[in-house]
């Protein structure tokens, strides 16, 4: 058996052909797994599942459509022999625009890929997961699904739908020994980004570039750093966690902003300030 990880594992990811996906399609192969690629995108998946060679199969998937979802699951059932891990990956950013301006046929097209495409990831995982009595179905949300402001309405409606989905399917499962978890990937360098921030879904180069200049970190986050992320939730290590939410974001959610009332200017100035009096100012150690 292969070392790694997830030796011996099998895993699906969807929207594997291209960012945080085929990040984690590389991470999950690096650590031993067997892996179906599967995304609407046959030549780039099918160029990814070529690149790692044995042990990785590309399934052309549109994750909105039941029957692929079936089929998808059947596939890595057929070929090998079992599903450990299901990562329910693939979305679009979708409707866009004023919410009085909404185009109901784009907002049905991003529930139908975001969210009912999760739930068909989960119904089908779960059909084989379930006699199996093992498995994890992890799940991609967004900063945008816990907070306001930060990306589309109807995104940001279906990607806290994927929380309470994964929140509610993991009660379900967990007496099988199937665990659900939910990653919240920060802005990461991938076409997704790239199509927002430079208007051109293959220029990673000026995402890069954006996403540098507006950075939390020390640098960019990219695809590998959130596949690290859920190549703890699927392993072993794991083994108890479950209906969880693990923010790979730089701290955009739990930690806000840049932390304000912590400026440097405060430093002479440390005490407490009520109703915007300052009582109980303390000198500064140098003073003391
Ligand atoms: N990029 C970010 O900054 C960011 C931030 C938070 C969350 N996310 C989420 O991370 C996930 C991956 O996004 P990404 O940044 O890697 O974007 P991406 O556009 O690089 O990858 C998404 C993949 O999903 C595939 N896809 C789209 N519709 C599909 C369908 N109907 N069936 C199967 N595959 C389909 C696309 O072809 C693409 O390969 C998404 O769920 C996204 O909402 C991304």
């Amino acid at each position: 058996m292969t070392a790694g990880r997830l030796a011996g594992k099998v895993a699906v990811v969807t929207g594997g052909a291209s960012g945080i996906g085929a990040g984690t399609v590389r991470a999950f192969h690096a650590e031993g797994a067997r892996v179906v690629v599967a995304d609407v995108q046959a030549e780039a998946g099918a160029a990814l599942a070529a690149e790692l060679g044995e042990g990785v199969l590309f399934r052309r998937t549109d994750v909105s459509d039941e029957d692929s979802v079936r089929e998808l699951v059947d596939a890595a059932v057929e070929h090998f022999g079992r599903l450990d891990v299901m990562f329910n990956n693939a979305a679009i950013i979708g409707a866009v625009g004023p919410i009085d301006r909404t185009r109901m046929d784009d907002a049905d097209l991003t529930i139908a890929i975001n969210l009912r495409g999760v739930l068909l990831g989960m119904k089908h995982a779960a059909r084989v997961m379930k006699p199996q009595g093992s498995g994890v179905i992890i799940s991609t949300s967004s900063p945008a699904g816990v907070m306001g402001g930060v990306g589309a309405h109807v995104y940001s409606a279906v990607k806290a739908g994927v929380i309470g989905l994964s929140n509610s399917v993991a009660a379900e499962l967990r007496p099988f020994g199937i665990r659900a978890n939910v990653v919240i990937p920060g802005a990461v360098v991938s076409q997704m980004t790239a199509d927002l921030v430079a208007g051109d879904a293959d220029d990673l180069e000026g995402a890069e570039a954006a996403l540098d200049r507006s950075r939390y970190m020390s640098r960019p986050l990219q695809p590998a750093d959130v596949a690290a992320g859920v190549v703890y939730l699927a392993s072993d290590e794991a083994a108890f966690v479950t209906g969880v939410v693990l923010p790979v974001d730089a701290g955009m959610t739990g930690a806000g902003g840049p932390s304000p009332m912590a400026h440097e200017k405060y430093a002479d100035q440390a005490g407490r300030r009520e109703a915007g009096r300052r009582v109980g100012e303390h000198p500064s150690p140098e003073e003391e």
